[in-house]
């Protein structure tokens, strides 16, 4: 799955190259909107603009920056993506492909994941953490549609690494930071759930809703990445609140989270092996 991706092989060329003895990051960190700060605490950081990579995405929606920053948190190599494509933009569940495999193909065995979200718990409420540790794929959209060969038959059972999820668990623990854990369902976008949707979903199983992250875990997987995921809590979910939704309001409210969002990134790669 690593080979054959012409703009994957030239992306990872031109990281390797910009970065040096930073391209080769033992993790991937993808920020969802408004959590574009938490790149800012990368030390001896190097920016690429997604531009001047073959197949990285021009971000059009506000709150994603557009780069890719590599440097160290927490003391290892770590690159981060501020920005990424959602299936909403263009309508391709895959434009996700190009930047994941590149990483992939830099040596990068893990992926952290992080999004903000709609709350499905009255009691979880804005500028929570969620850990995530299963899905529910309401788009019914997959990036793995027409892939050649047996791979495509991922196992998605234990997704959402035991191990990674027990280190951000320790680590939001040592912080003092509250980590609820729960199961993401990813609607397309770009409008809002319904109130409706919003009852199925919560009946169904789901604590979070949002717009990304999933078709990029099953691209992840599929590349044989180990992945864990955060969800930043923006806002009660559509009529639980009584509140209209805005795209705003979730720039904000994950705004408001990065800061702890990056503490806890940081004691989680202090803390740990390499993944
Ligand atoms: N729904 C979907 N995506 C979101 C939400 C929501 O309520 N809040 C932030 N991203």
């Amino acid at each position: 799955m690593l080979s054959n991706d012409p703009d994957a092989e030239h992306s990872a060329r031109i990281i390797r190259e910009r970065a040096g003895d930073l391209g080769t990051p033992s993790f991937a960190i993808v920020l969802g909107s408004g959590l574009g700060a938490v790149a800012d605490a990368l030390t001896d950081a190097v920016a690429i603009p997604f531009g001047d990579l073959p197949g990285f995405p021009l971000p059009l929606v506000r709150g994603h920056a557009g780069r890719l920053v590599l440097g160290r948190l927490g003391g290892r190599d770590v690159a981060v993506m501020q920005g990424r494509a959602h299936y909403y933009e263009a309508g391709d569940v895959a434009a996700m492909k190009v930047p994941l495999r590149a990483l992939a193909i830099t040596g990068c065995p893990a992926m952290i994941f992080t999004n903000s979200a709609g709350s499905l718990r009255l009691e979880v409420g804005p500028g929570s953490l969620m850990m995530i540790t299963d899905h529910i794929n309401f788009a019914a959209a997959n990036p793995l549609i027409g892939e050649p060969g047996e791979e495509s038959f991922v196992d998605m059972t234990e997704a959402y690494d035991a191990e990674l999820r027990a280190r951000l668990r320790a680590a939001a623990g040592r912080l003092d930071i509250p980590l609820h854990e729960g199961v993401y369902a990813w609607f397309s976008g770009p409008s809002f759930e319904t109130p409706a949707e919003i009852h199925a979903a919560r009946t169904l199983g789901a604590d979070a809703v949002g717009m990304s992250t999933v078709p990029e875990v099953l691209l992840a997987r599929w590349l044989g990445l180990r992945i864990a995921a955060l969800s930043i809590i923006a806002n009660p979910a559509a009529g639980m609140a009584g509140k209209a939704l805005t795209h705003e309001t979730s720039v904000t409210e994950a705004a408001r989270a990065a800061d702890d969002l990056t503490r806890l990134l940081t004691t989680f790669l202090e803390d740990g092996a390499a993944a």
